[in-house]
């Protein structure tokens, strides 16, 4: 399953890749922070299950990842992605899935939500995505794949994030697609594709 913030073209390359039985994966549903976003749009026209559990509907962020671990679960997910969902996740949906998360830097540069804005100020020449496991840290999970983006000159914010994110959702689609097809494991911050030898 997926979630999302925002406007889901990383949902969507998902989506359009599922669609096709070889991928070896499908989603099964999508959850988001917030409502009326393009990404809901996306997984609602294909059809797909969608849910909303706002920070703001709970007391405590303690019990709004309890609420997002248990609409999580209808969904009986072997992965969640985060696809460009602009929350910190909790021991309840960490402890419960793996979940991948896609980061449009290169981690560990430029971590957290301003990473585009971030390595522009910087003024490195070459930025990237990272696609990596979540774990309690904020972007600090294990690598699973990275590929580099060039910063041209005269790039903005938006010029540079787009060049960013066609490179994104490609290398998502690659990473979900042989985990699902291959199986993977955790050999301490190595992700590796295929199943541990036992
Ligand atoms: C991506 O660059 C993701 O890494 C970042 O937000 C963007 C989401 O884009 N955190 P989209 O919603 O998939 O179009």
């Amino acid at each position: 399953m997926v979630l999302v913030s925002g406007s889901g073209t990383n949902l969507q390359a998902l989506l359009d890749a599922a669609a096709d039985d070889a991928f070896g994966a499908a989603v099964v549903a999508v959850g988001a922070d917030r409502d009326d976003i393009e990404g809901l749009a996306r997984a609602r026209r294909a059809a797909i299950p969608t849910f909303v559990t706002r920070v703001a509907d709970h007391d405590t962020r303690v019990a709004w990842d309890a609420a997002l671990a248990a609409r999580i679960a209808e969904h009986k997910p072997d992965l969640v992605v985060s696809a460009g969902f602009m929350k910190i996740l909790g021991p309840s949906v960490l402890d419960a899935w793996p979940v991948v998360n896609t980061h449009p830097a290169l981690l560990p540069a430029f971590p957290g939500a301003h990473a585009v804005r971030d390595a522009l100020a910087y003024g490195v020449r070459v930025t990237g995505c990272t696609v990596h496991l979540v774990d309690a840290g904020v972007d600090t999970g294990p690598v699973i794949a990275q590929e580099a983006v060039a910063v041209r000159d005269g790039d903005d914010e938006d010029a540079l994030h787009e060049r960013i994110k066609t490179v994104e959702r490609r290398l998502l689609v690659e990473v979900v697609g042989r985990m699902a097809r291959e199986g993977w494991h955790a050999e301490g911050r190595h992700v590796r594709f295929g199943r541990a030898e036992k």
